[in-house]
């Protein structure tokens, strides 16, 4: 048996699932944890929450799959990405709670870094924008608001990780400080050219390097677990961040390939082989992986509501009782009757990126109903993605030949055909639709030298083609951008 064990730990719950070397799943399990928010736009996570909910999962994965001690080859990590932690090197205690990749609190720190003109150097060597997504402006809020911080970062007392450092560090009982590449390029600190810390960011954003992990390859052993509760031993060989691992897994391998993972908001992610493309439509730039030493790149754009339109017609609208219900709802008008929704609910992201937009439904007239409301919710999601995938192709100079996607939202088919709709290129979805555990062990299992199957083989795919004349996408497309305009500044004005 050569099983590889795959831990996933996202922003609302861990993950582990335990493959088989055709990349068959033997046992899942999977735990939410809480999410804590106190003040307005700042979200933050227990980093021991964060630990023992992915050991717990791990556990009960590796018993499900009734696997003995010796069985499991490999182990794969992915993880949400620049979520960000500080913890003592000597106790491994945390000092402050995680700052989440959603959290706004650093908002004006980097308006005012862009305001002093930093923003092109960032630009420049990271491939990102002075966002408080990332990862850099967090751990300077950390240093400048916990007392004795900086002083002890700068003493070498501390450790800064995203969430691949900080379980590394867990499952290596201390031993490991490191992080992978691609989780490296998320942080607003490294040169994404070179894949090293930028000295000249680190001062731009006053970091001290004493507080730095290690970068690492996204597949090659990089240790061994030592921790309670697993098996001690088995290889630590795939590392990657959870947008880039889904690539991975998708076999989006080569430039000019791409996905979608439709969660809670959408990530786009385009293969752009080995050089780094800078974006003119403000997407990302941003380090896919690195394996043996060769660094392989990817545009990336982020539609912020995507699944979450259809939890908001459930939880907030009550049109629907559960989420699958939307496609059948749809289903029951031809089309929309006109009515398109914006739902830029938390502003507008990839390539807009307008914090000020604000939701709109348009077009509405006295026969519109319940399931007009429905289908334009879902169009919405894929009129977003249609978006970002045009940047990138404009960015890449290529064209996307297929999409492929996954995530919870990706199972539903009229979604997933007027995707193929708009884009005007073939839609495809693999069985497992879990492209982020798979990509992480297929990194592990390359990493230990075994074959990776990807979950997204030809024969495994559901394919949807383009059926609407380019004529009629270009005159729905020219409706959507206005009623994104319309949307756009909306919190300003
Ligand atoms: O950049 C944030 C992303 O990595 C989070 O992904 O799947 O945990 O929402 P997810």
């Amino acid at each position: 048996m050569q099983a590889i064990l795959a831990l996933d730990q996202g922003t609302t719950s861990s993950r582990a699932i335990v493959y088989d070397s055709h990349g068959g799943v033997l046992g899942a399990a999977q735990q939410g944890f809480e999410q804590h928010f106190p003040q307005p736009g700042w979200v933050e996570h227990d980093p021991g929450e964060i630990w023992q909910s992915q050991l717990a999962v791990a556990i009960q994965a590796v018993e499900r799959a009734g696997l003995s001690r010796g069985d499991i080859s490999a182990l794969g990590l992915t993880n949400q990405r620049e979520t960000t932690l500080l913890w003592d090197r000597q106790t491994g205690e945390p000092l402050h709670r995680a700052i989440v990749w959603q959290d706004r609190r650093t908002a004006r720190l980097c308006e005012e870094l862009r305001r002093d003109g930093q923003e092109r150097l960032f630009r420049e060597r990271t491939g990102l924008l002075l966002d408080p997504y990332f990862s850099g402006t967090k751990l300077r809020w950390l240093l400048d608001n916990i007392p004795g911080a900086r002083r002890r970062a700068e003493a070498g007392e501390l450790a800064f990780g995203t969430v691949d450092s900080w379980l590394i560090w867990q499952l290596t009982a201390g031993r490991l400080h490191v992080t992978d590449a691609s989780n490296a390029s998320r942080t607003l600190l490294c040169n994404i050219h070179e894949v090293e810390w930028d000295p000249e960011l680190l001062a731009a954003l006053d970091i001290p390097a004493a507080v730095l992990p290690e970068i690492i390859d996204s597949s090659g052993v990089c240790g061994t677990t030592a921790c309670e509760g697993l098996p001690h031993g088995i290889p630590i060989a795939g590392v990657a961040g959870d947008q880039q691992a889904a690539l991975y897994g998708q076999g989006c391998q080569e430039a000019g390939l791409a996905k979608c993972t439709y969660g809670t908001g959408a990530f786009l992610l385009m293969h752009t082989g080995d050089k780094p493309i800078p974006s003119a439509n403000r997407l990302l730039t941003t380090v896919a992986w690195r394996i043996d030493g060769r660094t392989d790149y990817a545009l990336e754009g982020s539609v912020f509501i995507a699944g979450a339109v259809v939890q908001w017609l459930r939880d907030g609208l009550g049109l629907i009782r559960s989420s699958d219900e939307i496609e059948a709802l749809a289903r029951q008008v031809p089309d929309t009757g006109g009515v398109y929704l914006v739902p830029a609910f938390a502003g507008l992201g990839a390539p807009h990126w307008d914090p000020d937009a604000r939701g709109i439904l348009v077009g509405m007239t006295r026969g519109t109903e319940r399931p007009h409301i429905a289908r334009a919710a879902l169009e919405s999601v894929a009129f977003q993605a249609t978006e970002v995938i045009g940047a990138m192709e404009i960015d890449a100079g290529m064209a996307v030949k297929q999409l492929r996607v996954d995530g919870g939202a990706s199972t539903n088919n009229l979604l997933m055909q007027f995707q193929a709709d708009l884009l005007g290129a073939p839609v495809a979805r693999p069985a497992d639709t879990e492209a982020t555990a798979a990509g992480a062990a297929a990194l592990a299992a390359r990493g230990v030298g075994l074959n990776g199957s990807s979950p997204a083989r030809d024969e495994h795919l559901t394919r949807f083609d383009p059926q609407l004349s380019r004529y009629e996408v270009e005159q729905r497309m020219g409706v959507w951008h206005r009623a994104v305009a319309r949307a756009g500044g909306w919190a300003r004005e």
